[in-house]
């Protein structure tokens, strides 16, 4: 049995990106591994966030996390910030990064560009997602495409721990879907959809209504062409939307090609309105009732110390292999 750890951060928002990119890995991984899910608060205190929201989207992101089915009596699932562990193990992992390293990180360089300073915390974001991962040995962690170098980073680092020190850390392997892996904007397909672009157009969040679903593929950016065909370089918004369509409908890309020849964009997105729709209305319902239920903050409670004893172990044996205080 495989440990599969990933964390979404609750910055409100959560898009069809998230969720077709990541959170949907989430529930299929759970059937047949040992499965840690976080909701990555830390993370999202790297740029200003309102404290009252951030309690509030911490929640929906654990209702959301239960309300696509992850089951928490298969899956652990909880909140970062209760776990003392990460934000320790940040510390002995930011003792083993480099500033260089860090500088190469493409998130870090658009975040910051035409900054004279950032803040630090955007910048050793990586070394504590590294924390996170590194913290449950995990094996496997399924993310979107934006996060490959992140992972690459934090198998670096594990590496270098593991060959400076004793064998410290499991090294762990990303997990990115076919379908599904980087989902682009619905105004501007040259961009990743996105939690905080200004045009609510340009992302179908996981709660929207119907008729902002409808509003938003309806005017997505396609091309003058007219025909509908997989092709990422030169017909990006077209074949983002079949990336879309083939995610949610589970049909490969060459046989929704073949059902729609012939048909006219119009046609085409009017059904993937249907498809997307569809899908996630259930969502919606289920969440609504679990964000309103008691047993979410006991369900995370519970969470946070079922992680916490896994962290406590981990930190235990990187102190004993560090030299780090003296065990009383
Ligand atoms: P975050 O919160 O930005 O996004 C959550 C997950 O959604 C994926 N994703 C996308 N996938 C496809 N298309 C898109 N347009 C798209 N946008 C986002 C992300 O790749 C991610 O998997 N650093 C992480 C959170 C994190 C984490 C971790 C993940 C912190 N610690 C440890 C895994 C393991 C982040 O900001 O994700």
């Amino acid at each position: 049995m495989k440990r599969v750890f990933s964390g979404v951060q609750p910055t409100g928002n959560i898009h069809i990106g998230n969720y077709l990119g990541a959170i949907r890995q989430f529930v299929e991984l759970q059937e047949e591994n040992e499965c840690i899910y976080c909701i990555v608060d830390m993370h999202s205190i790297t740029v200003p966030q309102n404290p009252k929201e951030l309690r509030q989207h911490t929640l929906d992101v654990a209702a959301l996390y239960l309300a696509v089915g992850i089951d928490p009596k298969k899956s652990i699932v909880f909140v970062q910030s209760d776990v003392p562990g990460h934000a320790e193990l940040s510390w002995v992992l930011t003792c083993n990064s480099y500033t260089g390293e860090l500088s190469r990180m493409t998130q870090f360089k658009d975040k910051s560009k035409g900054k004279e300073s950032a803040p630090a915390g955007l910048f050793t974001y990586p070394i504590l997602m590294a924390a996170d991962i590194l913290l449950y040995d995990a094996d496997i962690v399924p993310v979107g495409n934006d996060q490959k170098q992140h992972i690459e980073l934090c198998r670096d680092i594990a590496i270098r721990v593991n060959n400076k020190y004793k064998k410290t850390f499991v090294v762990p392997d990303g997990r990115f879907l076919k379908a599904g892996a980087r989902i682009m904007a619905l105004d501007d397909p040259s961009k990743k959809m996105s939690k905080s672009a200004e045009n609510i157009y340009s992302r179908i969040s996981l709660l929207d209504e119907p008729s902002k679903i409808k509003k938003s593929i309806m005017r997505a950016t396609t091309d003058s062409e007219g025909s509908i065909r997989f092709d990422p370089e030169n017909k990006p918004g077209v074949s983002n939307l079949l990336n879309i369509y083939s995610a949610f409908s589970g049909k490969e890309i060459p046989d929704i090609e073949k059902e729609y020849e012939g048909c006219g964009y119009g046609d085409f997105k009017k059904d993937l309105v249907e498809v997307t729709t569809q899908a996630l209305a259930p969502i919606k319902e289920r969440f609504n009732e679990i964000r309103q239920s008691d047993e979410l903050i006991q369900i995370l409670k519970d969470g946070a110390q079922r992680a916490n004893a896994i962290a406590e172990k981990t930190m235990k044996r990187v102190k004993e292999n560090f030299g780090l205080g003296l065990g009383v």
